[in-house]
């Protein structure tokens, strides 16, 4: 088992990744001032992993189980409301624990029911995709969609441990697991060549869930969003890297209605686009822009997908993370590093999202 600590202003905890951690999940309750426990997940994820899960708890112990429905369109308030009330009808008070057992969907929208239960409880982390294990299970951001736009509501809550079990993704879907290894190329990409190097050679190993390969990909995906985070928790300056091929990514998502791609996968097309923005900027050599481009595309396939060029415009410049009247850019600066930008012209923007469609329409 590897332990990576995340230390940032308001919390400090740590991330285990390795097999077989369910066992250690009792110890870890015991050992906090937690006196009730309930674990948060989904009916698909209790099927496949809840006997195992259970198993570590001796019988007087369980922890009281809450189901979420698997699906983004259910990581919603009135979902929040509902959870809450069968945590009071179960007992639970101040001094409970949540256990947030699934995907990102169920991290998002557990961590933010802890956030915000009796004015906030304890919560752990065991993340069972790999995007959850990679990315959303550090950094605590935590929140739910309004019909307006994803995570619109939410609150920093960090979580008080993360279990990252690799043995869990062995159920994951394919597709699943391709789309959160889009966000580990993009933490090599912005932040550790080593891993962009490792990605870069060992696709194959790493799609064929070679434990120790995916146990390499998970802990240096884990550590580089620590170490961002550890700097600029509240994403002012540094964290914003993180959104690499986010700007066109998210665009695309609501661009196409959040049906056609998942999350790693619009991000994979965002990061090719804006990798052209850095290529004509000359942020990238050519050299470079082409292993980055082999290199997201060894995790691929990416589905293909249509979208209205007026659409993905208006989508991009509503996207969050824009200050008002400026169009902010990640580009990758050689490998293993980037730069924020907030002067990307009409001009160029135009020119990536119309090699962008006209490739996401023969892909
Ligand atoms: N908080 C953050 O910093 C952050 C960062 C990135 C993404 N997110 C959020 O994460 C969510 C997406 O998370 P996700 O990609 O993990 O999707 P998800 O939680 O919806 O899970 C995807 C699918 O995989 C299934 N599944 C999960 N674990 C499995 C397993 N071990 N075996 C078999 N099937 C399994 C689920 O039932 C679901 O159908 C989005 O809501 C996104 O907004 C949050
Ligand atoms: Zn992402």
């Amino acid at each position: 088992m590897r332990t990576i600590p995340v230390k940032t202003a308001s919390a400090d905890y740590p991330v285990h990744i390795g097999r077989n951690l369910f066992a250690q999940i009792p110890r870890h309750i015991q050992k906090s001032a937690a006196r009730s426990a309930f674990v948060l997940t989904s009916p698909e994820i209790w099927a496949l992993w809840g006997k195992k899960f259970l198993a570590a708890f001796p019988k007087s112990d369980a922890p009281t189980v809450l189901f979420l429905p698997a699906g983004e369109r259910h990581k919603r308030l009135t979902q929040v409301e509902r959870l809450a009330s069968e945590l009071t009808n179960a007992g639970a008070d101040r001094s409970s624990l949540l256990i947030a057992f699934g995907g990102g969907l169920i991290g998002d929208l557990g961590g933010f029911l802890a956030a915000i239960y009796m004015r906030g409880i304890d919560y752990i982390q065991i993340p069972t995709t790999l995007l959850a294990q990679v990315d959303s299970s550090v950094g605590g951001k935590t929140g739910v969609n309004l019909a307006t736009g994803k995570n619109l509501i939410g609150s920093f809550h960090h979580p008080r441990a993360v279990f990252a079990d690799i043995e869990v993704l062995q159920t994951l879907p394919d597709r699943e697991l391709r789309a959160g290894l889009f966000e580990s190329v993009k933490a090599g990409i912005i932040r550790d060549p080593a891993l962009f190097r490792f990605m870069e050679h060992n696709a194959a190993a790493i799609l064929a869930r070679d434990p120790d390969a995916l146990e390499r990909v998970i802990v240096a995906s884990i550590r580089m969003k620590a170490g961002v985070v550890a700097i600029d928790e509240r994403e002012s300056a540094l964290r914003m890297i993180l959104n690499y091929g986010h700007t066109l990514g998210h665009a695309i998502e609501a661009a196409t209605g959040f049906r056609a791609l998942l999350h790693g996968e619009a991000i994979a097309w965002g990061m090719l686009a804006a990798l052209q923005i850095a290529l004509a900027r000359k942020t990238v050599g050519p050299d470079q822009a082409e292993r980055i481009e082999q290199t997201i595309l060894a995790y691929g396939p990416l589905p293909p997908f249509r979208a209205r060029l007026a659409k993905l415009l208006a989508a991009a410049g509503r996207d969050k993370k824009n200050r008002a009247g400026t169009r902010r850019f990640i580009l990758p600066k050689g490998i293993g590093n980037a730069i924020v930008v907030e002067d990307v012209s009409e001009a160029e923007l135009l020119t990536a999202i119309n090699g962008l469609l006209a490739r996401a329409r023969k892909e």
